[in-house]
């Protein structure tokens, strides 16, 4: 079935009235929309009948595969002759995960190719923070993407123009018109890209909480299903960790700051709660991995290769077999920083993500639009975290900015992100629960 034998506006009305439609339907449109042969008025309010309706798991499933259908797709286990495994986050604040588990996973012994996007919204997207490494290369040709793979054991890339077309249209269209948090259209938008780039086991980090789509457990425990079920469809192997993002993930917000975490948690220095979370992602991934080992002997290996050296020079062959200079101090740093301190003493009841977030975006470490440029070296670092008693003057946080007039907006935003009080902080591990 094609756009000529379809009706748009008939689908999109069947949909707003709460109708199902086959998979051959669904298939027309987004294959007519990718085509551009269906405008995005009509995309646009089709996404909007769905956030309300909602897609049942067969129209799930269509979806996935019309939007992996629209473009090429890489078999990365049959060039490497490997199981392939890959990870994806569905995005927070503070989150610079794949940047420490990679180089981590590969000391280990597992290859790791990872296509990954920018960031729109609040921060920088993993692409934009691997940019703040001076000299780095997120655009590989494919044969020299897996050519990578195979010798150094991890690339990291932009995603292709030819992979999942359907998905990139889609996904600008829907950050215009309100419809991104729709389970299934998160769902399908996620797993059409993971499909698409050939892994076999994929571990997904389902962020829950204030600065994440899934504001509950609940919702994140449906996601996750979702994108278990498309998998398991498709033959692949699925396991979702559901991660708080109620607060920042470590301590870092901003790319250069971000990346310069990640180093630290690989070199075994980094904050505690994104230790364990980067830690317990190793461990999966090795678990899935084809090298035959449990969970528990996952962890140990991850240990080991960040006690040992192993993993930071991983990073190191990495950034370098990129073009990047994996140094540390080539990491630009923001002229100014300027401290954040708590006004009263108490207990941090709260860290809000979205606050420091949105601090971190007008010092420039985010994009407003499609357009704007990210300042790498700006962002907010966040050495208190929930549940901390601190006094009255004590340090909280630092914000790096370009300006003083930045900065000063900056510390006030922050300090409002902190809720200092007398009650007690909720408990509130960064692993919430695992499903699989
Ligand atoms: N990340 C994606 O890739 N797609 C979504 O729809 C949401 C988060």
């Amino acid at each position: 079935m094609s756009a000529e034998v379809i009706r748009p506006a008939e689908l999109i009305q069947r949909k707003r009235d709460g109708e199902e439609l086959t998979d051959a339907e669904i298939s027309a449109l987004i294959l007519g929309y990718a085509k551009g042969e269906i405008p995005d008025y009509q995309l646009a309010a089709f996404c909007m009948a769905v956030f309300f309706r909602g897609l049942n798991p067969r129209e799930t499933f269509a979806l996935t595969d019309a939007m992996i259908r629209s473009g090429e797709t890489i078999d990365l286990g049959a060039a490497l002759g490997r199981k392939v495994v890959d990870k994806h986050s569905t995005g927070g604040v503070g989150d610079k995960t794949s940047l420490a588990v990679g180089p981590i996973v590969a000391a280990c012994g597992v290859p790791l190719g990872k296509m990954s996007g920018r960031g729109l919204g609040h921060t920088g997207g993993t692409l934009d923070k691997l940019e703040a490494i001076p000299g780095y290369r997120v655009e590989l040709g494919l044969d020299e993407f897996i050519a990578q793979v195979k010798d150094v054991g991890i690339a990291i890339v932009g995603q292709t123009a030819d992979l999942v077309p359907a998905d990139k249209l889609l996904y600008a269209l829907r950050d215009v018109t309100a419809t991104v948090d729709q389970l299934s259209l998160i769902a399908a938008s996620i797993m059409s890209k993971k499909l698409a780039a050939g892994a076999q086991a994929i571990v997904l980090d389902v962020k829950v909480g204030d600065g994440a789509f899934m504001k509950t457990v609940d919702d994140a425990r449906r996601l996750a299903e979702a994108m278990i079920s498309l998998g398991h469809h498709a033959g692949r192997e699925v396991v979702c960790l559901l991660t708080d993002m109620d607060q920042p993930l470590g301590a870092a917000v901003g790319n250069a700051l971000e990346v310069r975490e990640a180093l630290h948690t690989v070199q075994g220095r980094g904050p505690a709660d994104f230790t364990e979370l980067v830690m317990d992602a190793c461990a999966r991934l090795l678990a899935l991995s084809d090298l035959g080992i449990d969970l528990e002997e996952g962890r140990r290996r991850a240990e080991q290769a960040v006690a040992d050296g192993s993993a930071e020079a991983k990073w190191r062959q990495w950034i370098a077999a990129q073009g990047g200079d994996p140094d540390e101090s080539a990491l630009e740093t923001a002229p100014v920083i300027r401290e954040v301190r708590a006004t009263t003493g108490g207990v941090v009841e709260e860290l809000g993500a979205i606050r420091v977030a949105t601090a971190a975006l007008h010092l420039g470490a985010g994009r407003r639009t499609k357009a704007d440029t990210i300042d790498h070296a700006v962002g907010v670092v966040c050495h208190v975290k929930r549940g901390a008693e601190v006094a009255a003057g004590d340090l909280l946080a630092e914000v790096h900015a370009r300006t003083d007039e930045a900065a000063s907006v900056a510390v006030a935003d922050v300090l409002a992100a902190y809720v200092i009080g007398n009650g007690f902080a909720r408990e509130r591990n960064v692993l919430l629960d695992v499903v699989d």
